[in-house]
């Protein structure tokens, strides 16, 4: 353990999320090992580095974090961690469940995505009282560990859905910090987010307003927060609101696309893949995803399916490499949406396949070097959410895709605003204009793939995630913070 871990306090800097840069695995023989996360807020926050002072307060997610925490007191050993201080919370386990799988994934993920489409969901009942509750005071827990790292003026930048409340607790108990709150989700359209009670989408709101500073991935989903506030609790008052889309991070990628274990599986992935009738290697269709209802991935499949229904002349010549990583599986309808991505994935091959050719690759175990490998094989990615905050594989694939691929783009993901020009425009829910899109895109001439490629690779990389996050970190220190306004 180095000085600094033993003397955790008073940090200049925290950054707060639910799931932290490091979670643990516990063997049966007791043994931990840390395993470290990846996604933009990850690479964003190693801009600060390990000298910087510097806390991250994160959750305790799971039985290998709970023991973790147990043996450190919380401050996470420097070694697991790069070297970056992290403070693990470790909240009762069924107030992290009801908070976590309760209300932050449930609803407030159903809100933002508009997922909600039977006739039973939402129900605001007593039940969903409780798991409110229990959000409530996870996110007071959050506050208090803040309120307790930080430093005299501290900047505080607080992460996502799950932490909602915690800017209006942790301004009650530090009038002193300046406080950033970033969305990483979509925002709901105020006609979708008046399915909450009127009294917890007021709460929502103004917690988040406690913050000196509010950030969103895309203007629109900024806009959506504004007309939200304007119709539910008047306005956004002196908060301040910034938009930060979250780019690519093309050294990152590159370095780690060209290393022997992802060449290893670009030749396995070559392998199964295979060549059309006239000896060309087959054509791929890549998607990456989190088994994620709001990714679309069964409707991506469909309009897979109707392109070889329609489009005969594709048979035996591509294939799809549907890369689909099991998520969320504590919840019912997370379990039910990839066990259909499977059913239907067997069912087009059964349905379309030979004995030379598997027309969908089905991958669900998680290997960031096979993703890596697939994306420098894409000649065309499927990206087709039906609301994503931002998607960050449709920016990451053109970067290091080795011929150029065309990307079929939703409308409905915040890359779309960045990327919308380069790419193959879709509506999310229009299976047949996804089908005809693959088309074009599995069409698309060499010299013209090419070109939109750069494109795509400029506008992906145009703010990478350490500049991302340093922009909010300096932007916050320039707010005014609110009780020398008040
Ligand atoms: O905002 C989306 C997010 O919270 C991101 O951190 C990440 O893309 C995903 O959801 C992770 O979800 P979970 O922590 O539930 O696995």
């Amino acid at each position: 353990m180095s000085e600094r871990s033993a003397a955790p306090v008073g940090a200049e800097v925290l950054v707060a999320s639910n799931r932290g840069p490091v979670s643990y695995g516990l063997a049966e023989d007791g043994t931990l090992t840390a395993k470290r996360g990846g996604g933009g807020l990850v690479s964003g926050l190693s801009a600060i580095g390990p000298d910087a002072d510097a806390v991250w307060v994160c959750a305790a997610l799971g039985e290998g974090d709970r023991e973790a925490v147990r043996r450190t007191g919380g401050a996470l050993d420097p070694a697991d961690t790069g070297g970056q201080r992290v403070r693990m919370l470790d909240i009762p386990a069924e107030v992290q469940a009801a908070a976590y799988n309760g209300i932050a994934n449930s609803v407030l993920w159903f809100v933002h995505h508009m997922l909600y489409q039977t006739p039973l969901e939402p129900a605001f009942d007593a039940e969903f009282r409780d798991r409110w509750a229990a959000y409530e005071s996870y996110n007071r827990a959050f506050a208090r560990a803040l309120a307790d790292e930080a430093a005299e003026g501290a900047a505080v930048l607080v992460q996502d859905y799950h932490l909602s409340l915690v800017p209006g607790v942790l301004r009650e108990l530090r009038p002193d910090v300046r406080i950033a709150h970033f969305s990483h989700t979509p925002w709901a359209p105020p006609e979708y987010f008046r399915i909450l009670p009127d009294d917890i989408a007021g709460q929502l709101l103004r917690g988040m307003l406690g913050a000196d500073r509010l950030g969103f991935l895309t203007h629109r989903w900024a806009d959506a927060f504004r007309a939200c506030c304007a119709e539910a609790v008047g306005g956004i008052g002196d908060t301040v609101i910034g938009v930060h889309g979250l780019g690519a991070d093309a050294g990152f990628l590159r370095e780690r696309s060209g290393r022997p274990d992802v060449d290893e599986r670009l030749a396995a992935l070559r392998e199964q893949i295979g060549t059309a009738p006239d000896g060309t290697p087959r054509r791929t269709v890549v998607r990456v995803d989190r088994t994620e209802l709001s990714k679309n991935i069964v409707r991506g499949l469909l309009a897979y399916r109707e392109l070889l229904a329609d489009r005969p002349e594709w048979r035996e010549r591509v294939v799809h490499l549907a890369f689909a990583y099991p998520s969320r599986q504590d919840l019912a309808v997370y379990r039910e949406y990839t066990a259909e991505v499977g059913r239907l994935a067997e069912e087009i091959n059964a349905e379309y396949g030979t004995d030379r050719w598997q027309p969908v690759v089905l991958h669900v175990k998680d290997d960031f070097a096979r993703s890596l490998a697939a994306y420098r094989l894409a000649d065309v990615a499927l990206v087709n959410p039906i609301r994503d905050g931002m998607n960050l594989v449709a920016k990451e694939i053109p970067v290091i895709s080795e011929q150029g691929c065309a990307l079929v783009l939703s409308r409905e993901a915040g890359a779309h605003e960045e990327l919308g020009d380069a790419a193959l425009t879709v509506n999310p829910y229009d299976i047949v204009g996804t089908a005809r899109a693959l088309d074009a895109a599995l069409s698309m001439e060499a010299g013209e793939r090419r070109e939109r490629t750069a494109r795509l690779a400029a506008a992906a990389t145009a703010l990478p995630p350490a500049q991302w996050f340093l922009d909010q970190l300096q932007a916050l220190r320039e707010t005014t913070p609110k009780r020398a306004t008040s």
